[in-house]
């Protein structure tokens, strides 16, 4: 581990051995810690240095749904951290048979050192944390997906200086991206307003407590189903698909449900002249966002999705590293 490594992960602040599963978890001067360790991590990675916390642990990753960002940039990162990557699917476990996730959470805690885990139920992935005796992190439920959010925030403090402060429109289903950006938002003192029709607004007790969050923080949360309330002066205009993974057969009715909710060159130009448009991935232009919008000057959507690789690494680092 080196000398500037052993600096920040020094602080009193220890994260080692904790569970990811929602940002509601997390204090914001412990997503400040992961976030400048992902810088650091990110700067060393650039300097072609290699740093390597995680030398002889293994990482299992189950995956219930689709994956390309946070299959490939966990595997990748672990294997950078000098650690290894068990990509576990679902249907090859017993899991998938009907074996118990409390028993399957205990096997898998005497063998590995974390559990990252991509599935539909948020009260599964708490099941599984509370068997277990390892890290276990919230690739993406119906609820939430942190990892995301996290790379999120370390994307805007890169590219706008700060968090605090910062107007974030988010455009269209209420769902777990939609959640994980209230919650993330609300913590570090941001400006969220969600902009959906009223049927597809997200969670009411979620509302409620990014609104708490908010609050306690120096931010704020709108719900609106007002796309132009929403984004005036936003310096961050951000969308997700209409139809989330498993909710495929409600395609037809989403489609006409949002069809006022597109992020086109219109909308982008009701936001500030320096707004930058961010989206999870996987996009369907045409359909949440424009072409020219998803391809054009404002957006940054691969700077989020490379940044999805240093914000788990140093999530990895902080919950699975040594003391
Ligand atoms: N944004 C995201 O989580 O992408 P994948 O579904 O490809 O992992
Ligand atoms: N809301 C999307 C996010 C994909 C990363 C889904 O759950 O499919």
């Amino acid at each position: 581990m080196g000398i500037e490594l052993a600096e920040i992960t020094n602080k009193q602040l220890n994260l080692h051995g904790r569970d990811f599963l929602s940002l509601v978890d997390y204090t914001p001067e412990e997503i400040y810690y992961l976030l400048d360790l992902a810088e650091y991590l990110k700067e060393q990675k650039k300097k072609g240095n290699v740093v390597e916390p995680l030398k002889g642990k293994t990482l299992g990753m189950i995956f219930e749904k689709s994956s390309t960002r946070t299959r490939v940039s966990f595997e990748a990162g672990v294997y950078q951290l000098g650690g290894t990557g068990i990509f576990l699917s679902s249907g090859d476990l017993q899991l998938g048979r009907g074996e118990s996730i409390s028993d399957t959470a205990k096997v898998l805690s005497g063998y590995l050192d974390g559990i990252m885990i991509r599935t539909f139920s948020q009260e599964g992935i708490e099941e599984l944390a509370h068997h277990s005796t390892i890290p276990v992190i919230n690739g993406l439920t119906d609820k939430y997906h942190p990892c995301q959010v996290l790379a999120d925030l370390l994307t805007i403090k890169e590219l706008k200086g700060k968090l605090k402060g910062m107007k974030m429109c988010y455009i269209g289903d209420g769902n777990n991206m939609a959640h994980s950006l209230m919650i993330g938002g609300a913590l570090m003192g941001m400006e969220i307003s969600i902009a959906a029709p009223e049927e597809y607004q997200p969670n009411k007790a979620i509302t409620i407590k990014a609104e708490k969050l908010a609050k306690e923080h120096g931010g704020g949360i709108i719900v609106t189903d007002n796309v132009e309330m929403a984004t005036d002066g936003a310096d961050i205009i951000y969308t997700d698909v209409w139809a989330s993974m498993g909710q495929e057969m409600e395609q037809e009715k989403r489609l006409s449900a949002f069809k006022d909710y597109q992020v086109n060159s219109t909308l982008l130009a009701m936001a500030k002249s320096d707004v930058i448009f961010m989206h999870c991935l996987p996009a369907h232009r045409g359909e949440e966002v424009s072409a020219e919008v998803i391809d054009g000057e404002h957006s940054v959507v691969f700077d989020q999705a490379e940044n999805r690789l240093h914000a788990q690494k140093a999530l990895m680092t902080a919950l699975m590293g040594d003391k």
